[in-house]
């Protein structure tokens, strides 16, 4: 039977019987899924001990946003602007629009939007305070340029819709004007919400499931009682030579399968793999020199937490892609925990042949706040 044909009625009969079917399949799916929430919708707490955004299920857009203090923005300006940023956050978050927000509609579909606050080192400076974090020393594989490096402060913006991340950030771009001017942006993405269920591993641009070894981070590995720290590196993808590899060589360097994930010693995405297998000729079946190697922590206490997006800036003239990583990493202490793992991959990482470092950042994450509370408020008061 033509589709022509159902729609004018020209079977009438059948059709009617066929409609018949479907219409109580729908409704009987309707009734055992209730209707869910649209994921514009839904909100993610922004009060409590902790800031959110870190130990938040990644959402799929994200802004990291750094900023130059002014060189008169003092303590005192300090509280005033991190007074503001925090009334717009937890507004905003909240599904309410900022105070003075010309754009009210927008703000009402908030898509679990959060806005984690960081300090860096300048910051402390400028308010007469001890920092508790510094740059990253220099690595040989590192090619900064300041463009992506440093900042006093620091707003990370995510949401499962690019217009809420730019809506929230407009808003607080706008407050902190007064006091400090934007010194770099880094827009990321991971999988759009829907294209794969909820909690699976983010896949980057170079196709591989990233975050797998996440899973079994403990709070106290992120937390230093409700504070922590995240290290930003913007790494661009060298996705050309990249592409050049074959598919088991590409899974050699990083010592997992492209398609689940699985270690190359064998079983599923979150199987643990076994450095000390042997192949048939007694070579490592995990390379010495495989990413996953090399980043390897056995002590859970003092994994990181890897909170990575993807960007994927013009290709240049020639046609060459911009694309690479904003890998964010938050850990209790940067010296006890990112430190060494960075110095073993800064020596010896198959993978740095087409990752390279463009950008660095540290900052602190203070504790969050309650209603009618600051973030901030305990470091500077
Ligand atoms: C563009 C750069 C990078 C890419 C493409 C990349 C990719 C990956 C992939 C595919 C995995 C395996 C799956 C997983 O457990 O997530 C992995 C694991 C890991 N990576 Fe990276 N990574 C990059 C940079 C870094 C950096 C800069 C660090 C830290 C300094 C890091 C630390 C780790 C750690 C700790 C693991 C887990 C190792 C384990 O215990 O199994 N990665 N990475």
């Amino acid at each position: 039977m033509s589709r022509r044909g159902l729609l004018t009625g020209g079977a009438a009969a059948v059709g009617g019987a066929l409609v018949g079917v479907a219409t109580s399949d729908a409704l009987q799916q309707q009734k055992q899924q209730p209707q869910q929430q649209p994921y514009g919708r839904q909100t993610e707490p922004f009060h409590g001990n902790r800031q959110a955004g870190i130990d938040t299920p990644p959402q799929a857009a994200a802004s990291f946003l750094a900023f130059t203090l002014h060189r008169d923005t003092d303590r005192d300006a300090i509280g005033r602007m991190l007074r503001l940023l925090t009334d717009d956050a937890a507004r905003l978050t909240a599904g309410r629009p900022a105070l003075g927000d010309t754009d009210a509609d927008l703000a009402r579909t908030p898509a679990r939007l959060t806005v984690t606050v960081g300090f860096g080192p300048g910051l402390y400076r400028a308010a007469g305070l001890r920092s508790p974090v510094a740059a990253l020393p220099a690595f040989p594989i590192d090619r900064l340029q300041p463009r992506w490096t440093g900042g006093d402060l620091l707003l990370q913006v995510c949401a499962d819709d690019p217009t809420a991340v730019a809506h929230a950030q407009r808003m607080l771009v706008k407050d902190a004007r007064p006091f400090a001017a934007v010194r770099w942006v880094q827009r990321g993405f991971r999988r759009g919400r829907g294209v794969e269920a909820d909690g699976a591993t983010h896949r980057n641009l170079l196709g591989q499931l990233d975050g797998t070894a996440n899973v079994r981070t403990p709070p106290g590995a992120i937390w230093a009682g409700d504070a922590t720290t995240l290290v930003v590196r913007r790494i661009r993808l060298e996705i050309e030579t990249w592409d050049k590899l074959s598919r088991t060589d590409k899974e050699l360097a990083v010592g997992r399968k492209l398609d689940t994930g699985a270690p190359l010693t064998g079983g599923k995405e979150h199987d643990e793999p076994d450095f000390s297998a042997v192949d048939s000729v007694g070579l490592p079946v995990m390379p010495d020199f495989a990413h996953v190697t090399r980043a390897h922590v056995s002590d859970e206490r003092i994994r990181i937490l890897r909170r990575p997006y993807s960007y994927d800036g013009e290709p240049d003239a020639g046609g060459v892609p911009d694309s690479g990583l904003i890998f964010a990493s938050y850990q209790a202490d940067v010296g006890a925990q990112y430190l060494p793992i960075q110095r073993r991959l800064a020596e010896q990482d198959l993978l740095n042949q087409w990752t390279t470092p463009i950008g660095s950042a540290v900052f602190a994450i203070p504790p969050g706040c309650a209603e009618g509370g600051w973030i901030g408020e305990q470091v500077l008061t």
